[in-house]
């Protein structure tokens, strides 16, 4: 059981082994947050929620001012569930909602609840979500009622032990005979009763495209939050808040992640005491929504991981949650593939002939897959023209031809497309213009390399592209495709749409790209999909949802990449880190191999023209794949190094029954000598391990305790993957007996 609800106090507990949520009705039908934390058996609402403030801020007349159970209440500084809009509480507003009157004052009262074992129906739920079955959730639904309009909203909270996490949505619907306006809809609210907190939030540009950053509460509202419609390099939707003295492995951390792949934003609002309300909502600087009489909508989902035990345990809540119950299931094919991906190597530049030699050399290096990126289809030689045309350019490329050679051989061939674009030069353009996403009147809207985006609002236009790729993937048989989104909307007001609903523009657009994505992957189960917006700008689990793996970053270079994939790896499981090892100037093929093994793994780069020596290399990290990828696929992550608070970055993984786990550790500051020993993390303190970078045993413990001792002269970007793996006792002690020479010459580090 993980809901109680206590009738007499007309509270409700939400818990898991290791968190507590409480929630009060209290006299006035205020849904009143009385705890966020650690587990709790029990609560006293009275203490929790005395707060000496103007406490009648809220009463009228008509209400008794006694000092009841509820004398601490007050509008100004209660924690609540759902704050007020335009009444006593002026912090921020989790909905706001305007009738005919144009008046949006926006009060929400308690009606009624539901407790429901496992998931609510989700038949109506247009959103991607977590898949949660029978047995992992239990769900509270609480609905409450506007004081003034006939406008029903209800919260939706599922609680699951199994996982350790809360989810929470929330609907709006209208029964007044009128149209409202939704003009701020909230995923979630949370109130905290203290300020000692700095956020943690990814963000980038193209080519940078994720950078830890760390910003203190202070009394300014903050918004974390994103406008492009997708490809939002400028902060992801997933965050952490972290109280100020938590660190990877120690303190009170929240971690956040929105499944949603467009507009979002985190409010954090610290009020005149010092308590903090977080906010997390549509962004509603480009959201809005009207409902006509008895229509509804629902908020995105957000998953809240809650640990007392710093970063690293929120990053196993969230992992475990997307491995098992976001991913679709072709994330079970991606261990057969070792791709390669013609981008880095050719850009446009080939023909039917070299990507044949690509195949072939992809074959002797034991790669199984290669992808055609940008430039297969009619006219597209650059990046000026042809978005639209999803024609294979067969004067280019024999399709045909190249898959059949591939088969022959028992090789895969992968495609890149961009679905969601169109090129103003283009056969589409010139027969539709009114595809494109342009609004009435406007003669030249913003170009972004080159192109503007359909406007995915209108079916008949996700219709049209739908049909576009069936023609393709129904001819050719293919197991990979990379869907990319290389602008961001600008001017997004669609001509489509009533003057009244130009603010639903970036919302309905990201409905048509969920509609073309399901319609996808259900016509296509067997092709492994990975999305990819300019590298990484859409990386989130709306798009998890229908791809397994996101391409993470164009910046390829191991010395920038590290960074960014320690950052993504924080809320991101490994193995939906699109990482290819590319012919960037840093580093050696080793080093860049160490990084992209802890992603997908693949390739990105012209392999026939790799030394005898490289091709060796291949070849050796493409059986370690074989052998020891499973442990980054589905292993528990842990950091060990923070890049910006030290000259490394290393971190390692561990199966679930920590018999293997694989380090990662990186030279990142060009350290030569130094004391430097790697703490591993995560396994069993009393089993003996054997590590390749010694190939010494010792047990676990010493590993944990003193680390892997790296103390030796290192280049610049030096890169090891480190292999740890149980070994019997009795192995363990005969080793130890004959082989192991206390102070004796060690073999070199891999
Ligand atoms: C952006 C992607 O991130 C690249 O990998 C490549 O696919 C190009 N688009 C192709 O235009």
């Amino acid at each position: 059981m993980s809901i109680e609800f206590e009738a007499k106090r007309k509270i409700f507990h939400l818990f898991t082994n290791d968190y507590s949520y409480y929630i009060h009705v209290n006299k006035y039908n205020y849904l009143i947050h009385l705890y966020s934390g650690a587990y709790l058996s029990d609560i006293s609402k009275e203490r929790v929620s005395e707060r000496h403030m103007e406490r009648y801020a809220f009463l009228n007349e008509n209400k008794e001012e006694t000092q009841d159970e509820d004398y601490y209440f007050s509008m100004i500084a209660s924690q609540f569930e759902v704050a007020p809009f335009g009444k006593g509480d002026k912090r921020n507003a989790p909905f706001i909602i305007e009738g005919e009157n144009n008046t949006p004052i926006t009060n929400f009262l308690y009606d009624s609840h539901k407790i429901i074992k496992g998931p609510a129906n989700k038949s109506d739920f247009i959103l991607p979500h977590v898949r949660f079955e029978n047995g992992d959730v239990e769900t509270l639904i609480i609905t409450l009622k506007d004081e003034y309009k006939d406008v029903y909203l209800e919260l939706y909270y599922e609680i699951s032990d199994k996982y350790g996490v809360l989810v929470r949505y929330s609907r709006i619907i209208n029964k007044t005979s009128e149209k409202i306006k939704v003009e701020k809809l909230a995923s979630f609210e949370l109130d905290l009763p203290s300020s000692d907190y700095n956020i943690l939030c990814l963000k980038g540009t193209w080519g940078n495209d994720t950078e830890v950053e760390r910003i203190p509460l202070n009394h300014s509202l903050t918004k974390i939050s994103d406008n492009h419609g997708g490809r939002g390099f400028y902060y992801n939707p997933s965050i952490a808040l972290m109280k100020n003295d938590a660190t990877i492995d120690n303190g009170e951390v929240y971690g956040f992640s929105m499944i949603y792949s467009s507009d979002f934003s985190y409010e954090f609002k610290v009020d005149e005491i010092d308590q903090t309300r977080i906010i997390g909502a549509f962004n509603d600087e480009t959201f809005e929504y009207l409902l006509n009489p008895s229509e509804s909508i629902y908020s995105f989902e957000t998953i809240i991981a809650h640990s007392i035990n710093g970063l690293n345990d929120i990053s196993h809540k969230l992992h475990d949650l997307i491995r098992e119950r976001i991913l679709p299931s072709t994330q079970k094919i991606q261990k057969d593939y070792i791709l390669i991906n013609s981008w880095e190597g050719y850009l446009y530049d080939f023909d039917t002939e070299k990507i044949i030699s690509l195949v072939d050399e992809a074959k002797k290096c034991d790669i199984n897959l290669v992808v055609i990126d940008d430039g297969w289809f009619k006219g597209r030689n650059s990046d000026t023209s042809s978005l639209g045309d999803w024609e294979v350019n067969t004067d280019k490329i024999d399709l045909k031809k190249v898959i059949d050679h591939a088969k022959s051989i028992n090789m895969k061939i992968g495609l890149w497309v961009e679905p969601e674009m169109i090129s103003p030069n283009s056969d589409l353009f010139r027969n539709h213009p009114e595809f494109a996403l342009i609004p009435d009147g406007y003669k030249y809207p913003t170009l972004f390399r080159h192109q503007l985006t359909l406007d995915m609002t209108k079916k008949e236009v996700v219709d049209h592209v739908f049909n576009a790729l069936s023609n393709i993937f129904d001819n050719y048989s293919i197991d990979y495709v990379k869907w990319d989104f290389n602008r961001y909307l600008t001017e997004s007001y669609s001509a489509s749409l009533d003057v009244e609903r130009k603010k639903e523009t970036n919302y309905r657009f990201i409905l048509g790209t969920y509609d073309l994505l399901n319609r996808f992957t259900s016509k296509y189960p067997n092709i492994l999909l990975e999305t990819c917006s300019a590298g990484g700008g859409r990386f989130d689990l709306g798009m998890l949802y229908y791809s397994p793996q996101i391409w993470a970053s164009d910046e390829t270079d191991i010395a920038l990449r590290a960074s960014i994939q320690y950052a993504k790896n924080i809320f991101y499981p490994l193995r939906s880190i699109g990482a290819h090892i590319s012919d960037r100037k840093i580093g050696s093929i080793t080093d860049k191999a160490c990084l992209a093994f802890f992603g997908t793994f693949g390739y990105e780069l012209d392999i026939t023209k790799l030394s005898e020596e490289d091709k060796k290399q291949v070849l050796f990290f493409n059986d370690l794949y074989k052998q020891f990828h499973h442990v980054v696929l589905e292993g528990d992550y842990y950091a060990i190094f923070d890049p910006s608070k030290t000259n490394y970055v290393a971190w390692n993984v561990v199966s679930k029954n920590k018999k293997e786990c694989l380090v990662y550790f990186m030279n990142y500051r060009k350290e030569q000598t130094k004391s430097r020993f790697i703490k591993v993390k995560g396994l069993r303190k009393d089993k003996y391990y054997f590590n390749s970078i010694t190939n010494d045993i010792y047990k676990g413990d010493f590993y944990m305790n003193v680390g892997l001792n790296v103390s030796c002269p290192m280049d610049p970007y030096f890169s090891a993957v480190v292999v740890i793996k149980e070994v019997d006792d009795v192995r363990a002690t005969l080793y130890r007996k004959t082989k192991q020479v206390d102070g004796g010459k060690r073999d070199k580090l891999m």
